[in-house]
């Protein structure tokens, strides 16, 4: 396959987890955005949140994209936000075919409430936050992507597959 698979979609709808298995089962190295961010910045997500702030996270991961682009054949799991703004929507198209995962508010909640390292959901009202952000960010999710998943009802096994199937054929290898 030329170019790479892509995984785009919010907080807690398993693209790490399905990133690793897309890895294994292609044998195609897995770049998790946030691990990068986070090896080059020296410190974990949190803490960049705390110490240098949201904007200059956002900043890192446009760069982190930008340097992706010279690379192929790798699996990209990304941080639920990267779609906020048009230029990495446009870098996240450049770099391959881009996969959606989609999970239900009551599944996210559940799924990212077993830790919190997620600084956008540390406060009061992570089910608020979650309902808010869905809304604002599901057009964004859906402008950039090539494929929508919704993963409620799915086994990993049947999200991997579908994921191969449908990037052979988009890559015309099939
Ligand atoms: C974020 C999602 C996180 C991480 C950061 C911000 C977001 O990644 O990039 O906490 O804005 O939705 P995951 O989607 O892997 O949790």
């Amino acid at each position: 396959m030329q170019g790479n698979i892509v995984l785009i979609g919010f907080m807690g709808t398993g693209k790490s987890t399905i990133g690793r298995e897309l890895s294994k089962m292609l044998s195609y190295p897995l770049i998790d955005t946030d691990h990068a961010i986070a090896k080059k910045a020296g410190k974990s997500i949190p803490k960049i949140f705390a110490e240098d702030g949201e904007e200059a996270f956002r900043k890192m991961e446009t760069d982190l994209l930008e340097e992706l682009l010279e690379k192929e054949g790798n699996i990209i799991a990304t941080g639920g936000g990267i779609v906020g703004s048009e230029r990495n929507r446009n870098i996240l198209r450049r770099l391959g075919y881009v996969v959606w995962l989609a999970a239900s508010p009551e599944e996210i909640l559940d799924r990212t409430s077993r830790n919190n390292n997620r600084p956008l959901l540390n406060n009061e009202d992570p089910s608020g936050t979650i309902l808010r952000l869905l809304a604002e960010r599901s057009p964004l999710y859906s402008e950039a992507s090539h494929l929508n998943i919704e993963t409620d009802q799915l086994c990993f096994d049947e999200i991997c597959n579908g994921i191969i199937e449908s990037a052979r054929y988009h890559y015309g290898t099939k």
